[in-house]
């Protein structure tokens, strides 16, 4: 035999499984995951392809389309969901390549989380900035089941309040991030009128963000009704390419994002949005977003966590764009 014989994608050779669900199976190798089904097989690298897969299963798939990269994604629809190879892609459906196959929430899940740990190499960090963690490459080298585990915060009422979700503090194991040594750590002071302590509260939000470990990963700060404040600090790129089902909101709180814009069924680019420090912008809800930052910075972004909205969408009673001019 000679080397050019040599399988690229033998992950049980590299110690890797190999997983498959439905008519879809995974593979990976030194460099990339595959993934096939059966119109075609499709290729990414496997960092990105283990950040994307780390959003997907920290947000239990989130609102509307994950889409990894412009051909391979799922749709959430809430208790069941759609894997899909081309289905959102104009060329792809074109050349009638595109699959798409429905599963159970909790056994896609069940599959995602279990390629997840075992596609993780030790020092491997999915959420965490390219600066700031070692490599996803070569043949299998340990786990980091610790790292993959780790629980978004979502606050019921409000960060710091007892008993919800904790402020991060040094002795937490939360230190200031390298890009933000200037933001002030002081905690307001709290002085309620006799009768309503315990019912006013206030903390230092930019403190808090500064404090975030990982990147691209809202975590839910406060929560009134279904409006839900999901701050988070961005470096790099967006793992993930977000097709939302509803209108989001991005308040960009520091430094700055570049999104680009894609028609949300077919992956045609569309605008390129920059946000500056201060900047306000709100997505529709039929396009895909994907954000870079060269900067580690902190944008809020203010999602609807509303379960009728679709319907309401559907029924022409809510709006899919936050403005029609
Ligand atoms: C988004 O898809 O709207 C999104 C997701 C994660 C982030 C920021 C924005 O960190
Ligand atoms: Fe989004």
């Amino acid at each position: 035999m000679s080397a050019i014989m040599t399988s690229t994608k033998n992950s049980s050779a590299l110690g890797y499984q190999s997983f498959k669900i439905g008519e879809f199976s995974f593979d990976r190798c030194e460099y990339f995951a595959y993934i096939n089904c059966p119109t075609a097989e499709h290729i990414i690298s496997i960092d990105d392809f283990l950040r994307a897969l780390m959003r997907d299963v920290a947000w239990g798939f989130f609102y509307g389309t994950v889409a990894f990269d412009d051909v391979f994604g799922t749709i959430n629809h809430y208790g069941n969901v759609d894997v899909y190879l081309g289905t959102k892609h104009a060329e792809w459906k074109h050349a009638g390549r595109d699959y798409i196959e429905n599963f159970k929430s909790d056994e896609l899940m069940d599959l995602f989380k279990a390629i997840l740990s075992d596609w993780t190499n030790e020092g491997f960090d999915p959420f965490a900035a390219p600066q700031e963690t070692g490599t996803a490459w070569g043949p299998k080298r340990g786990n980091e089941d610790r790292l993959i585990s780790r629980q978004r915060e979502v606050a019921k009422r409000m960060v710091g309040i007892p008993g919800d979700a904790p402020l991060r503090t040094d002795e937490g194991g939360y230190p200031v991030n390298r890009a933000f040594p200037d933001v002030d750590q002081e905690q307001p002071v709290i002085e309620a009128e006799p009768g309503f302590e315990g019912e006013l509260h206030a903390y230092n939000f930019f403190g808090y963000l500064s404090r975030s470990d990982v990147t691209w990963n809202p975590s839910v700060v406060s929560v009134i009704r279904q409006s839900l404040f999901c701050p988070t600090t961005e470096e790099y790129v967006l793992p993930i390419d977000h097709g939302n089902d509803r209108v989001e909101w991005f308040l960009q709180l520091s430094d700055e994002i570049v999104w680009d814009i894609k028609d949300g069924e077919t992956s045609t680019p569309l605008a390129t949005v920059t946000m500056r420090a201060g900047d306000v912008s709100a997505m529709p809800g039929d396009i895909r977003h994907q954000g870079q930052s060269s900067k580690r910075c902190m944008l809020l972004v203010w999602e609807n966590g509303s379960p009728e909205i679709l319907d309401m969408i559907r029924k022409g009673t809510a709006p899919m764009v936050p403005v029609t001019f």
